[in-house]
């Protein structure tokens, strides 16, 4: 016997405002083909002026909440993967935690830029596998609209805002492949990719919240690469192997990365959730949101073999075998 953490609810938040490439075209040297054709985004959502990570945030955790029918009060922890806070501090988990009128449990941030909600979902398996919490809320939230570039058409094209939220809980479960919930996590960082994707500025270096800063293509090379082995390292650990799996649930960078993945890791398209094209990438935000979006689709469905993975600034990239 063991403990699993089963995926119990789930929900997500776009902001209003839909962003077409054609708007790009306006003041760039760019067009809707180019950026069709090289990333597979068509649109993307930008938050509104004062509209917050945390705003984004609570409504993503309210959709989880109902869906799962709990109160904020049923939750032990939440957990929030972000790279764009609100504020320095506090952190956004706690901001959540007030806004939804939890008086009880913890809240804390987890800072893996784009891998963050891997990182963040393997921290929820471990404190529930440990009996620290036993129903923790994992929210993926970002407004990267905030710290983009507008005139550096190689990464401004690329990003957008969202947040998703999935809620885990403890269960019993046998401790076999076959069981629900998280099987396995592969985490993986190195600090030598520093100037591959950053943001300039900083708390402790220039007082500024800095711009994003992105190598695109040998980063492009790094994440498949990358991506494959963590995904084949999960599921080594979990015991299974790419042919048991129903869904990549991949990290929204770019079509033609998912694409390459997916090839690599030997699954076709058909497996695959894709929603790059409406969301563009909202980093620690995009995995939550694909599945939130692949469950409200009725792609997802209970009792299949997820795989999750995604890489982003540090470089930091990780994987997750979920059985939903
Ligand atoms: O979330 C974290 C993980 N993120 C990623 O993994 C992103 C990884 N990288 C990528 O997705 C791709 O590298 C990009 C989409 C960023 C770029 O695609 P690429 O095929 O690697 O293109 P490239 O960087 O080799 O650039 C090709 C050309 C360049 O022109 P020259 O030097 O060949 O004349 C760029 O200046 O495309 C040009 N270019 C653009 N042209 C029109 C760059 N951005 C644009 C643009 N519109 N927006």
């Amino acid at each position: 016997m063991t403990t699993r953490a089963v995926a119990i609810g789930i929900g997500h938040y776009l902001p209003a405002r839909v962003v077409p490439n054609s708007e790009f075209e306006k003041t760039l040297d760019t067009s809707d083909e180019w950026i069709r054709s090289r990333s597979g985004i068509e649109r993307r959502h930008f938050a509104a002026e004062g509209e917050m990570t945390s705003d984004l945030a609570v409504k993503a955790a309210n959709a989880a909440l109902t869906n799962a029918g709990l109160k904020a009060d049923d939750l032990d922890a939440v957990i929030v993967a972000t790279s764009t806070p609100d504020l320095t501090f506090p952190s956004v988990a706690t901001m959540v935690q007030g806004k939804l009128g939890m008086t009880r449990g913890f809240g804390f941030d987890v800072q893996a830029v784009c891998a963050g909600f891997i990182f963040a979902l393997a921290n929820a398996s471990a404190l529930i596998a440990a009996g620290q919490a036993n129903r923790v809320m994992v929210i993926g939230a970002e407004t990267f609209s905030r710290i983009i570039d507008w005139e550096d058409r190689s990464t401004c094209v690329l990003f957008g805002d969202g947040a998703g939220a999935l809620i885990l809980e403890g269960q019993d479960a046998a401790g076999t492949p076959g069981d629900r919930g998280v099987l396995a996590t592969d985490l993986n960082s190195d600090g030598r990719y520093r100037d591959m994707l950053y943001v300039d500025g900083g708390v402790s270096s220039t007082g500024t919240a800095g711009k994003l800063r992105m190598q695109g293509n040998p980063l492009f090379r790094q994440a498949v690469e990358k991506l494959t082995s963590t995904a084949h390292k999960a599921l080594e650990k979990a015991k299974l192997t790419e042919k048991d799996v129903d869904w990549i649930v991949p990290h929204q960078a770019n079509i033609r990365i998912i694409q390459g993945t997916a090839k690599k890791m030997g699954l076709p398209m058909d497996n695959v959730i894709v929603t790059v094209q409406d969301h563009g990438n909202t980093s620690a935000a995009s995995i939550p949101l694909a599945l939130s979006v692949g469950v409200a689709e009725g792609k997802i469905k209970r009792g299949q073999l997820l795989v999750a993975e995604a890489i982003g600034g540090g470089l930091a990239w990780g994987a997750v075998v979920l059985r939903w």
